[in-house]
């Protein structure tokens, strides 16, 4: 030990986490175990438990307050009783307005919740999303249940060990990693949905797949017209296979909390979160990682590193799903190529970006060639003038 160090210690530590998933049908009804169940494995019960609920799942289903507060009754040993449910505005204006961010930890606050309680959050991505935050930084760190009520969050953001909020015009620029205590997805709630949030989900199905399942990416082409037509039998497998493969990446993948450059499930994100930004959050995430994806495949083919069938491929599935594969807003090329260069400095330094070069596997490259994004662009554009979207 050098003479001026008092102390040097290197001592390697882990924390073990289990990521409890559960896929069932109508988490409020007092038969199914599992909001139950979670909760009871926090062992400290009655536990106080204060929920958060997205505006729009709501509207669809005006009956949840009063159906959890029946479930939780159901229970008294497991559940203190549930003070009234708060409402979160849908969408991404959770995300981008701090006013409600401040408004969810004010309202954990109230609710006197202690590191031993639950926050139960239920909604699509963006409310799990800020819901999620808050909750990670009261008390640094009160248990967190999600109900993903989107097919996004079901197949994707909800089994994800992240939360945040939109700041300083950067998507997700204020978040921090912690995994949730459990997340329960309800397929009865994709009922609701809208077409548009519905399709939204099978983006990232398409993301998982050319990445890493040649054969679920074969199942998901043919079955695009019936996912697309809402035809459940083909629609929630897709959804699942999409979350087993997230959920494998997260407890399998080595670099749970992305300390690595590498970001292998972020392919066709870092133009998606920009155009996600550009357009003022028109383009929803689903349908900006969709465009994301058929520009990094197209690319990818440009420069030989993705069979060109393939790429086209992986295009006319996401446009057999209803998804966009072009937006104008890729015409402003140095605005996308500000996206690249702040997704190198949200890696720290080293750009790494993931692209196909077969169906069901990837490579990582460390550069862009400006040069071919703007012929993948021009390329996209060309094909969605003689194909409109839809
Ligand atoms: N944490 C992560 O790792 C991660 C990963 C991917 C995406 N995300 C985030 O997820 C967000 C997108 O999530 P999303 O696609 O679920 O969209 P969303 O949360 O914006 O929800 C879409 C719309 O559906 C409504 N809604 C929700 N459930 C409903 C239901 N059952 N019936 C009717 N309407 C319902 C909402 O009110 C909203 O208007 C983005 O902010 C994205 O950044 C996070
Ligand atoms: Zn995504």
């Amino acid at each position: 030990m050098p003479e001026t160090e008092l102390l040097h210690v290197d001592t390697p530590f882990s924390v073990s986490f289990t990521h409890r998933v559960r896929f069932t049908a109508d988490v409020l009804d007092p038969v199914n175990p599992a909001l139950r169940d979670a909760a009871a494995a926090g062992g400290n019960t009655p536990a106080r438990l204060a929920a958060f609920a997205d505006q729009g799942l709501l509207d669809a289903w005006p009956d949840l307050p009063r159906r959890l507060h029946a479930y939780a009754a159901a229970y008294p040993s497991v559940f203190a009783p549930v003070d009234a449910v708060h409402v979160v505005p849908g969408g991404e204006r959770c995300k981008n307005d701090r006013g409600v961010f401040d408004g969810l930890c004010r309202q954990i606050h109230d609710a006197q919740l202690c590191r031993q309680s639950f926050v139960l959050a239920l909604g699509g991505g963006a409310v799990l999303d800020a819901v999620g935050f808050a909750a990670a930084v009261a008390h640094r760190g009160i248990r967190l249940i999600r109900v993903p009520s989107t097919t996004l969050a079901q197949a994707d953001s909800g089994l994800a060990v992240k939360n945040g909020i939109n700041a300083f015009g950067r998507k997700n620029f204020l978040g921090c990693f912690a995994p949730p205590w459990a997340v329960l997805c309800d397929e009865r709630w994709l009922g609701t949905l809208g077409d548009a949030d519905w399709r939204s989900g099978f983006s990232e199905a398409v993301k998982v797949a050319v990445l890493k399942d040649a054969d679920f990416f074969a199942r998901l082409a043919a079955d695009a017209p019936g996912i697309r037509a809402r035809d459940l039998g083909v629609a929630l497998p897709a959804l699942h296979r999409c979350a087993q493969i997230h959920l494998h990446h997260i407890v399998a993948g080595g670099d749970p909390f992305e300390l690595t450059h590498a970001r292998p499930l972020d392919f066709g994100h870092w133009s998606a979160h920009k155009l996600e930004q550009m357009t003022g959050y028109r383009l929803r995430h689903g349908h900006a990682v969709a465009v994301g994806i058929a520009l990094d495949c197209t690319y990818a083919a440009l420069l030989g590193l993705f069979p060109r069938p393939d790429a086209q491929a992986v295009v006319a599935c996401l446009a057999a799903l209803g998804l966009p594969v072009f937006d104008p807003a890729l015409h402003d090329g140095a605005e996308l190529w500000r996206g690249a260069e702040e997704f190198r400095q949200h890696l720290g330094g080293t750009l790494c970006i993931t692209l196909p070069r077969a169906l069901g596997a990837a490579l990582d490259v460390h550069q862009l060639e400006r040069a071919a994004v703007l012929a993948a662009v021009a390329e996209l554009a060309a094909r969605s003038a003689r194909t409109p979207v839809g």
